[in-house]
């Protein structure tokens, strides 16, 4: 049985550690989370954005993503099977009914009364299925966008409106912008953790951190300390399948088994979502997450 995000953010928060989140698009990467979880032991997050599941089918990924679930639970490893950035009414229905156990309603681009609006109707929805809901207030701005700083500034998670964002719509995590971006950082990323702090000290649940790829080990750890217990990875992901395949290919040009070309691919994304589980401090917490959960029930 799938867990529901706000079961794992919990923990996560209370306890000063990161539930990793990770993009899948296909077998190969599910089968790669798979055994990096079962080997770290970490609880975990498989997420499929509305484009993976234009690209694959909503129902093919459930499938492949709940005989993952089979086999970390069978090892007593805890995951969550999550919608990342839905972003209209009918992408949250989708994830319902395909038997998603938690969703994100991404309302950054609307107006704030308009994203309050848009996700209180989903958590009304979602709840009754007892699925968890992700929100975000504040825009991502792209790593290409090219803006002043009071345009930066303006995009970022506003404190005291995350607060009232809380309060009025009832989520259970709250996905901020405080200098993050989605892909490569051009240079090195410049997190606000002041924001970070103040927003974590009034908003009272777990935080989300997007465009968690290539944010240095030490900015990892104090978002964590400041409140970020969700950390989405998908670009170093999809980084390590295409160095594997193209490592492989390189060097035997005349082979052209599928199999035999995504074998190293899986091996080097597994090694990527593995390095995250202990950098997030997930690792080696299966046990006693399944206990707590076992005790709630
Ligand atoms: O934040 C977006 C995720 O990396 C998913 O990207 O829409 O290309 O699947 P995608
Ligand atoms: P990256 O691709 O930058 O790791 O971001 C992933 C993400 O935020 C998915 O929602
Ligand atoms: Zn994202």
């Amino acid at each position: 049985m799938f867990r529901t995000g706000g079961e794992l953010l919990q923990k996560a928060w209370e306890n000063g550690y990161a539930i990793g989140a990770f993009n899948t698009n296909n077998l190969e990467i599910t089968k790669s989370i798979v055994k990096a979880a079962v080997n770290e032991r970490a609880p975990f997050i498989f997420q499929v954005s509305p484009s993976a599941a234009k690209y694959a089918g909503i129902h093919f990924l459930t499938a492949i993503n709940l005989i993952g679930e089979t086999e970390t639970s069978a090892a007593g490893v805890p995951c969550v099977l999550h919608l990342d950035h839905g972003l209209a009414y009918h992408d949250i229905v989708g994830a319902l009914r395909a038997g998603f156990s938690s969703v994100m309603i991404d309302g950054s681009k609307h107006p704030f009364e308009e994203n309050v609006t848009l996700t209180m109707k989903i958590v009304e929805l979602a709840h009754e299925a007892n699925v968890s809901v992700e929100a975000e207030l504040g825009r991502l701005v792209g790593v290409e966008d090219e803006i002043s700083v009071t345009e930066r500034e303006a995009s970022m998670t506003d404190p005291e409106k995350a607060r009232e964002f809380v309060e009025r719509t009832g989520v259970d995590s709250l996905a901020v912008s405080i200098g993050n971006a989605h892909g490569w950082y051009k240079g090195k990323p410049q997190l606000d953790f002041d924001r970070l702090k103040a927003i974590n000290e009034v908003a009272g649940i777990p935080l989300v951190l997007h465009g968690g790829s290539g944010i240095p080990d030490e900015d990892i750890k104090k978002a964590i300390s400041l409140g970020i217990a969700k950390i989405n990875i998908d670009t170093e992901i999809r980084d390590a399948f295409k160095r594997g395949v193209a490592g492989f290919i390189e060097q035997n040009p005349d082979i052209f088994d599928p199999r035999k070309i995504m074998t190293p691919a899986m091996d080097e994304m597994a090694k990527v979502v593995a390095s995250k589980m202990r950098l997030f401090g997930s690792a080696g917490r299966a046990e006693e997450v399944a206990e707590a959960l076992r005790r709630a029930a």
